[in-house]
């Protein structure tokens, strides 16, 4: 009887999509956290892990919400006899069960990056073949995070089945015991926005950010793209993220955009969008003005809205995007964002406005209804809906406002 149950209990656990594997109430909303790629690429170590954190909780980071600090590529080295992956031992020579103790000890979370290849990007290990013993592993160090990226997994008929890798992992996390979110990182090339949810909790739409406002570089056989064009590829994936699962445009570049506009649209546009918000500076080196950006709170809360419907593109008209996201208990947060390289007058009359997310089926009608607006980058009040909003906007900078009914 015993075998027979655990025979089906087997059975259940290869079949690809049965009893989802991972715990949505990991992500109600999406992540928050800091990762080494964006700033460090594979020079981490161990030195910069612990200044990291130390710099989340001395800057007020940690507790506007930013708790995951999550290890990119580059901190795993090799396997030993047993197949068992293993950090490199000179960058982190106290081991990552230590590292795991002094996050955990400052109230922080802890991520690592592994790859469903072979091999990671980075030429290191990758988890294929290996996901159970990685998982297993993972758990003993007190992760609570994976991204797995989908480097040196085929090409053609020979690409490994993403849904299987996924699925693979999102098995392996649940038979290890411990709750971990599971970062999909396949670049969007599956369209994992139809099947993420099933195994992880977010997962890229597109390829790799780069620090630019608005290009796309070729790095030879592969592209990373700036934040305009990034962007512009989220609002049609707007129907599949929610509470446990979440539409990922990739990590902040926040910090690292050369002008104080472009740092505060790409935070502001992301907020919108209701994407995971992984810091990828150096948090030890930012100047106060990013530190303030990252931690403003009324920004933090359109992200994190318990709603989790991300922003629609409202109104366009050529270099001014109007974007709207609906929020828990009839609010609304607007974002006027001015992708050009001059000023802007923007107007928005609410007499005419027709403010209505069909999708998600949200109406605001400013007829029947009054709202107040505050200004998120002062916290102040911005007049009420019964007079028309007329605004300048700097070259590559966004206004964004909270909508109360009055
Ligand atoms: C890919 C991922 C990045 C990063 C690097 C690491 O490019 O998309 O986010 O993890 O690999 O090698």
């Amino acid at each position: 009887m015993r075998t027979l149950f655990a025979s089906f209990l087997a059975a259940l656990l290869l079949l690809p999509g049965t009893a989802t594997a991972q715990k949505a109430d990991l992500a109600q909303t999406p992540p928050m956290g800091w990762n080494s790629w964006n700033h460090y690429g594979c020079s981490i170590d161990e030195a910069l892990i612990h200044q990291t954190a130390d710099a989340l909780v001395k800057s007020g980071l940690r507790d506007a919400g930013y708790v995951y600090v999550n290890l990119d590529d580059c901190w795993q080295l090799s396997r030993d006899a047993h197949g068992d992956i293993q950090a490199d031992a000179q960058k982190f020579p106290s081991g990552m069960k230590a590292l795991g103790d002094y996050l955990h000890s400052r109230g922080l979370k802890f991520g690592l990056y592994t790859d469903a290849g072979e091999k990671t990007c980075g030429g290191r290990p990758g988890s294929q073949g290996h996901e159970f013993q990685d998982a297993a592993q993972y758990a003993a160090w007190g992760i609570d995070y994976v991204k797995v990226d989908w480097c040196n997994t085929g090409s053609g008929a020979a690409e490994r089945n993403p849904r299987e890798a996924y699925g693979t992992m999102s098995r392996a996390i649940a038979a290890s015991g411990r709750p971990m979110v599971l970062s999909i990182c396949e670049w969007g090339d599956h369209q994992p926005w139809l099947w993420g949810r099933e195994y992880g909790h977010l997962w890229r739409t597109t390829g790799d950010i780069t620090n630019c406002w608005d290009c796309i570089v070729n790095h030879g056989g592969w592209f990373s793209s700036g934040v305009l064009s990034i962007l512009d590829r989220q609002d049609a994936l707007r129907a599949y993220a929610g509470p446990g699962g979440w539409n990922d445009p990739d990590m902040l570049e926040v910090g690292n955009l050369p002008t104080a506009a472009e740092n505060r649209s790409h935070f502001a546009m992301w907020t919108m969008l209701a994407a995971p918000l992984i810091v990828g500076t150096d948090v030890e080196a930012m100047t106060p003005a990013i530190r303030d950006l990252l931690a403003n709170r009324r920004l933090i809360a359109i992200d994190q809205d318990s709603l989790g419907i991300p922003a629609m593109k409202w109104i366009t008209v050529p270099g001014l995007d109007y974007w709207a996201k609906p929020l828990a208990d009839g609010r609304w947060a607007i974002a006027l964002l001015n992708r050009g390289d001059s000023p802007r007058a923007a107007r928005l009359d609410w007499a005419t406005a027709d403010l209505n997310d069909g999708l998600k089926n949200r109406q605001a009608d400013f007829k029947k209804t009054r709202f107040r607006l505050t200004d998120v980058w002062t916290g102040q009040a911005a007049g009420t809906t019964a007079t028309p909003l007329e605004r300048t906007i700097g070259p590559h900078d966004t206004l964004v406002f909270t909508l109360d009914p009055a």
